[in-house]
């Protein structure tokens, strides 16, 4: 066993229906990477004598991020800036996306897209794949060695982008399940079917996704959904009987309680019904929003409509891995909306890059905050002596103001040490199939 001690700060209870922060300065006593006892530091040290002491303090301990929309082969173009959603993925996205047809390029950019999320303290991840099987197959091989808990899949189009990218539905139902067979339920991965989103999907694609999803059992779904008013309006334009964008995955089965939508930025109120009839999620991409002018998040409606939400980072898109960095963007609009936003404190800030991000991908039994029974997945938080966020830590007013300090100013470079499962990110990992 391994005493952790530190300051933990976490959302067990969900902010936005009354819970608060919940602050522990003292320990986690942890057994084969799962808490299983919570006290002072003095106390469970002399109940614990002789075991392992791992000493988090000063600075804070957050539970780990979980990231649910992140792009794997976008890591090299972050930062094209200065365009809308399809000219970006017409000039910059997909021209990148292309080269991951090179399995030894996809390996590297797999390296490198694996260390940007842990690095920024993610240790969960919904993450697009590649439009190539090969490419997708090194990423989950990769994630098995990171030990990231990680839910992903083949991206498949059949129209309107580049040639290189497209598939046909046959071939995306059976290489989707020759990867959900290799990987689905191996160690920490999962699989998900990815229609890229229904602008670049006929029905005959949806309708293979959703075979698909039928096939492999736990599997999920992701998509993008209402990002830009461009594409929203092609997209009913090429459905027959559009009553909405969403209409255009839900007319195939596609919306349910393991889908995850992309951004929703521009959602009808007959859209937040269905998703929230159906339980499905909405990962919410504050610097892609911004960053490709798709607008301003309408989380108030979807909050009041009961729609499942949590943070993406969006990377290529957004702006980086850090979901902190989201975090505050996501306060910035809603204190722009006025009275339309919702008033974001640094508990519903640490919810929405927490707990609610395991709650919207089915994982809250397991991760999400620090309670007995759940793996220790952490992000210790200790920046630099004599940095400002270093000053405003030690003068904080309470955990609350402390961690506000933190999603204003900490950065990637803030973060000490990430673990999962109570193992630090870079040390040998226990055999697979532990959780
Ligand atoms: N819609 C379809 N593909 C993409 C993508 O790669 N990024 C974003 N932000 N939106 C998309
Ligand atoms: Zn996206």
């Amino acid at each position: 066993m391994t005493l952790f001690l530190g300051t933990f700060l976490d959302t067990p209870e969900d902010p936005f229906a009354g819970g608060d922060l919940r602050v522990l300065d003292g320990a986690l006593l942890v057994r084969d990477g799962v808490v299983v006892e919570r006290g002072t530091a003095d106390g469970l040290r002399s109940a614990h004598a002789g075991e392992e002491v791992v000493d988090l303090s000063g600075g804070l301990v957050l539970p780990g991020f979980v990231d649910t929309h992140v792009h794997f082969p976008q890591v090299r173009m972050i930062g094209a800036l200065g365009m809308p959603l399809l000219d970006w993925l017409e000039r910059s996205a997909l021209p990148e996306e292309a080269r991951l047809a090179d399995p030894s390029y996809a390996d590297e950019v797999a390296g490198e897209f694996l260390s940007g999320l842990t690095a920024a303290g993610t240790t969960t991840a919904l993450v697009f794949g590649a439009h190539f099987a090969s490419a997708v197959d090194v990423l989950f091989a990769r994630a098995a060695e990171v030990g990231l808990r990680m839910t992903s899949g083949l991206v498949v189009s059949d129209r309107i982008l580049r040639p290189e990218l497209l598939t046909v539905p046959e071939t995306a139902y059976d290489e989707g399940l020759t990867l959900a067979k290799r990987w689905h339920g191996v160690g920490r991965n999962r699989y998900a079917v990815i229609p890229r989103f229904s602008l670049s999907c006929s029905d005959a694609l949806l309708e293979s996704s959703a075979a698909l999803l039928d096939a492999v059992e736990g599997a999920w779904f992701t998509s993008h959904l209402n990002e830009n008013l461009t594409e929203i309006a092609e997209v009913c334009d090429l459905f027959e009987d559009c009553d909405h964008y969403l209409s255009s995955y839900h007319r195939h089965g596609l919306v349910g309680a393991r889908s995850v939508y992309a951004h929703n930025v521009h959602a009808t109120a007959g859209e937040l019904d269905l998703l929230a009839e159906h339980g499905a999620g909405v990962a919410h991409c504050p610097t892609s929003n911004a960053a490709l002018g798709s607008g301003l998040f309408p989380l108030r409606r979807h909050v009041e409509h009961g729609v499942r939400v949590a943070l993406g980072s969006d990377v290529g898109a957004g702006t980086g891995f850090s979901l902190l960095k989201e975090g505050l963007q996501a306060y910035f609009v809603q204190q722009l909306l006025g009275s339309e936003g919702l008033r974001l404190d640094a508990a519903r800030l640490l919810h929405l890059a927490t707990s609610a991000g395991a709650d919207v991908l089915g994982m809250s039994e397991q991760v999400g905050d620090f309670s007995v029974g759940k793996q220790l997945d952490a992000v210790w938080l200790r920046p630099e002596s004599g940095t400002p966020l270093d000053i405003g830590l030690r003068h904080a007013d309470g955990p609350g103001d402390a961690l506000a300090k933190a999603f204003a100013m900490g950065t990637t470079a803030d973060v000490a040490t990430v673990f999962i499962g109570g193992v630090p990110v870079g040390r040998p990992r226990p055999p697979e199939g532990s959780w």
